[in-house]
Order: C-alpha cells, then sequence, then structure tokens
C-alpha cells in the first residue's frame, strides 16, 4: 500500500492568524498528499500573558472558526487529511489541541496531554485522552509535542493500532528529534514530527524552535529530517502496512510480550 505523508515546517507569527493561513497556503500551493501534519499552535503563535490575551486568537474545534475553515479547504485542494496544532476555546476553557481535518471537516479533535512550563497558565490540561483516526485504511494517532518525553503517549497510541504518530510540535529542548527514533523503535510505527522555526520574546522569556521536522520508520530509520531554520515541505512515500508487524525477534513480539503485572502502577 502507497501512502504519501508530509510535514509543513515554518514560522507562525503570534497575533496574525490570517497571515499564518497564508503562510501555510503558499507553502501548500499545489500540493498532493495523503496526510499533512502543520506544527503545534500553527494559527496563534506560542507566547501570551495570560489566557485572555490568548482568547483573540482562538476558535471552536467544530470547525467553523478562521482557521480551522481555511486547514479544510486546504484538505479539499490537496485531497487528503491535515492534522494540525491550533489554540482552541471551548466555552472560554483554552486547549493547545491538534484537529484531523479531512475535506468533509473535522474528524477528531485531540487536547494536549502533558503541557509544557508557562503552557500551564494558558490552557487547560487536555481531557480528551489520545485520539486515532482512520484514513483510506490507515490508523493514524495524535499527539502534541511534550507529549513526547512520556513513552505513555506514544505507547497509548500503538496500542490502540496507530500506525503513524502524527506529531504537531513548538519544540525548545534539544532531545525530541532523537527521543523520536526510539519512539518509533520500541512502538514499530511512523511518526511525523512537524516542528515550527523561528524565535519568539515576552517579558523575560525568549524560546528558540529547534526546527529539523521529522519523519521516522518503524525500523527506526529517520526518512527525513528538516534543516533548523527553514519554511519546509516534506513528503515521503510510505507502506503503512510496514507498522502492523510488531515482531522483534522470532521470539519476541512488541506487544504480546509487555508484562504489565510485573511494572506495577
Ligand atoms: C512544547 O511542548 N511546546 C515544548
Amino acid at each position: 500500500m502507497i501512502f504519501k505523508i508530509s510535514f509543513v515546517q515554518f514560522n507562525p507569527i503570534r497575533k496574525d492568524v490570517s497571515g499564518n493561513i497564508t503562510e501555510i497556503q503558499a507553502l501548500l500551493f499545489g500540493h498532493r498528499a495523503d496526510l499533512v501534519v502543520l506544527p503545534e499552535l500553527a494559527n496563534s503563535g506560542y507566547l501570551y500573558k495570560s489566557p485572555e490575551a490568548l482568547i483573540p486568537y482562538t476558535e471552536p474545534s467544530d470547525g467553523s472558526g478562521e482557521f480551522l475553515s481555511a486547514i479544510q479547504s486546504l484538505a479539499k485542494s490537496i485531497q487528503g487529511v491535515i492534522v494540525t496544532g491550533y489554540a482552541e476555546n471551548s466555552h472560554l476553557n483554552l486547549y493547545n489541541s491538534a484537529s484531523a481535518v479531512s475535506p468533509d471537516g473535522v474528524i477528531v479533535n485531540y487536547r494536549k496531554t502533558h503541557l509544557y512550563a508557562d503552557e500551564k497558565i494558558l490552557f487547560r490540561p487536555g481531557d480528551s485522552g489520545f485520539k486515532c483516526f482512520d484514513w483510506l485504511d490507515v490508523r493514524i494517532g495524535m499527539m502534541i509535542c511534550f507529549d513526547w518525553i512520556f513513552p505513555e503517549s506514544a505507547r497509548t497510541l500503538a496500542l490502540a493500532g496507530a500506525q503513524i504518530i502524527a506529531h504537531p510540535a513548538n519544540l525548545v529542548l534539544p532531545y525530541c528529534q532523537d527521543a523520536m527514533i526510539t519512539r518509533s523503535i520500541e512502538n514499530k510505527v511512523f511518526t511525523i514530527t512537524a516542528n515550527r522555526i523561528g524565535h519568539e520574546e515576552l517579558d523575560q522569556n525568549s524560546l528558540k524552535f529547534t526546527g529539523q521536522s521529522q519523519m521516522t520508520h518503524p525500523s527506526g530509520t529517520v526518512l527525513f529530517r528538516a534543516p533548523e531554520n527553514e519554511a519546509i515541505v516534506i513528503t515521503s512515500t510510505i507502506n503503512p502496512n510496514d507498522a502492523l508487524n510488531k515482531k522483534i525477534s522470532y521470539q519476541n513480539d512488541l506487544f504480546k510480550d509487555r508484562r504489565p503485572g510485573i511494572y506495577g502502577i
């Protein structure tokens, strides 16, 4: 089976939802893929003083807002599904979320489980649980950025049958890209980390985002790693069924050999 996957790496500008839409549209102009992954908070940018300051750049998860409806139009033009990070507003409760958006609209919404640093000031902890959806008979799971440091995130998705993990990110720590190779090996799944580039400052806080968006194969092979600071779309053609075989040796199966009774709490 042939499945075309892409990530978009770019620099989301704070307080400029329309400008961010225009940039994503330009990067995906004329593009065709089965699955495209965009960075975390691709509508809003990252640093805000308070939830109140962020609210004007948030929208509901039903796809009716400016950003997700533009993403739906893009899903139509690429003829595939787009997983994008965005700032969600649910009755004035804000979540750091990712939506899978098809040509027909939002399929599923995931709210980030593990918030990083001052995200705890802006967002509520995600309450959706980890989410998968099926597209063209391929099961795709979603996690967001800092979820990577908790192996339980990728493991939960893999146990739910995810063949590909779509991973919108705004990474600032240097370890994730290498750690995602391990997440791929220990779960035998594809991973697509769509990271952002650029730099943001607010008061004493100064963040440099690490770029190097990446795709990995269930074998742990890095299919592509993007440059550190370039807006770019990278595409690979994969066989998602490579993620179905969990055998590590003729005697070992990654999932059947697990011993939760021994692991304790
Ligand atoms: C992060 O989770 N955005 C570092």
